[in-house]
């Protein structure tokens, strides 16, 4: 399976691409449209069309392409956001719907997985947070006395199951781990077994406003009454993007020599924190650890946060191999919770689910639920917890709309002599380069062949200035998130569009 890095994650190995049931766009109208097909995605269209909706998603590449096939797949009923600060934002009645909502995701990945006999090693693990210095420890105290009181079961502990030094430890009881895209496919077959439409391959490039929604998508027109939005942040310009941070996150898949594998996952209190979990597949363990999260392109050199989380590593693992590493992103809202229910400034049948932090997989399923509940029973009682409503206007934002409409096409026709590119002899395979030339910046990337690839370095979204990831060869944003690849191939939304390929030509003087 594909993926939108060039680095291979464990959920890919040995996954081939989902072949869907259908290829090309049935002339119908659907009660609820939903946009990727990740794991929110999916498993929103599944819990929809059980409920009697008919239901299309649409996947611009192929299902897992995004953060699904790239996340470390643990189930917590704890969150990022730990419950003291849940509180203190939102009240000691939102930090127990936090936690019930959570438990009942939870509740229902397992559900799926028994009604639809998944083989996808799911399993129920204890989860350890411990703390490595005073300041922690009193931290993790004030977490453990709010996490009691919004429900979980927690109890303090005296050992962890890594060798890692550390303080004080709590453990929450009853989290749980999976394989991610193992049971992403199998829901996809059941969404598409239960008469759901999954089309992948197919881009939704704009929406008009009419009643029902009318979609238009690089494959044909959609029309559909609901419309989802499963794509982490919705693409084009939306309030929504200046609430929610992007962020890279790290991980590796590595084999003991020892075979001390740590029974649980266990969490450090750093920002950002180190976690760690054993998985098993197909007879084989890894340790799966992963951290040196940083906002996307924030970060010069993107492979050496690789080398420091393997040097992390080495100081508490005896490791035999080092199988995959991998890179994936995720979005942060500005308060700790998700966005789940109406989009800002949109129609009342628009919907979004994004800002889940670390916690996608348990979040990905609180949004199918809340989801579903609002579009067939018109309510939910998460519905206020987690409204998207809730962040304020933006000052200029009505500019910002008006500018970003022509961000694309102003080099077209146009090509640059790639001598008069100084820079670009000075740049060594496998490096890339934002430079300047004639007032315009260009991305440059000269691969492990000696061949140039150029483009254009505003982004299609609203024109910050893309920087290079070296560990995935992609241009990131730094504002909203937004990936492309060496070529300028849209990989993450925001931008709807690619970016711009600049026509660099070698001339005889
Ligand atoms: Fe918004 Fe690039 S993602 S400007």
């Amino acid at each position: 399976m594909k993926r939108d890095g060039t680095t291979i994650s464990i959920w890919q190995n040995n996954m081939p691409d989902y072949i869907s049931q259908t290829h090309t766009l049935r002339a119908e109208i659907y009660d609820v449209l939903i946009v990727g097909g990740g794991i929110t995605g999916i498993s929103t269209g599944l819990l929809l069309q059980k409920a009697g909706k008919k239901c299309m998603i649409a996947e611009a590449k192929t299902i897992g392409f995004g953060t699904s096939g790239g996340t470390t797949a643990h189930l917590n009923t704890f969150m990022d956001s730990p419950y003291n600060e849940i509180e203190k934002n939102f009240g000691k009645d939102n930090a127990q719907l936090v936690f019930t909502s959570a438990k009942q995701a939870i509740d229902l990945i397992e559900k799926n997985i028994k009604e639809y006999n998944i083989n996808c090693e799911f399993s129920e693990q204890p989860g350890y947070l411990f703390s490595q210095d005073k300041k922690q420890s009193k931290e993790l105290e004030d977490i453990f006395e709010a996490s009691k009181k919004a429900g979980c079961e927690v109890v303090y502990s005296d050992s962890i199951p890594v060798s890692v030094e550390f303080n004080k430890a709590v453990i929450y009881k009853k989290q749980a781990q999976f394989h991610p895209t193992k049971y992403l496919y199998a829901l996809a077959k059941a969404f598409e077994d239960a008469g759901g439409t999954l089309v992948q391959g197919c881009r939704i490039t704009g929406v008009n406003e009419n009643s029902p929604l009318e979609m238009e998508s690089d494959r044909g027109k959609i029309i559909a009454r609901f419309l989802i939005y499963a794509t982490h942040v919705p693409p084009g310009v939306n309030l929504l993007q200046f609430y929610c941070a992007p962020y890279r996150s790290y991980a590796m898949a590595v084999t003991l020599k020892d075979n001390n594998y740590p029974n649980g996952l266990a969490y450090d209190m750093y920002d950002p924190y180190h976690y760690y979990r054993t998985q098993e597949i197909d007879g084989e363990k890894y340790l799966i650890a992963g951290g040196e999260d940083h906002k996307t392109a924030h970060k010069e050199n993107t492979e050496a946060c690789f080398t420091k989380l393997e040097s992390y590593l080495h100081r508490y693992f005896d490791i035999a191999e080092i199988s995959f590493k991998w890179s994936s992103q995720y979005f942060q809202s500005t308060d700790g919770l998700p966005y789940i229910g109406y989009l800002p400034g949109n129609p009342l049948n628009v919907f979004v689910a994004t800002g889940y932090g670390g916690n996608g997989m348990t979040y990905s399923h609180i949004a199918a639920k809340v989801l579903t509940d609002m579009i067939v029973l018109g309510k939910s009682e998460y519905k206020k917890l987690y409204d998207p409503k809730r962040i304020k206007p933006v000052a200029g934002f009505t500019d910002i709309i008006k500018e970003a409409a022509d961000v694309v096409g102003n080099l077209i026709g146009k090509w640059f002599p790639s001598s008069k590119i100084n820079e670009l002899a000075d740049l060594a395979h496998g490096e890339a380069k934002v430079v300047k030339y004639e007032g315009h910046s260009f991305g440059l990337y000269k691969d492990e062949n000696g061949n140039v690839h150029a483009v254009n370095s505003a982004c299609t979204h609203i024109k910050c200035k893309v920087a290079w990831n070296n560990a995935e060869q992609s241009w990131d944003c730094p504002c909203h998130g937004s990936r492309f690849d060496a070529d300028g191939e849209m990989l993450t939304a925001p931008a709807r569009k690619n970016l711009e390929k600049i026509d660099l030509r070698e001339i005889n003087e």
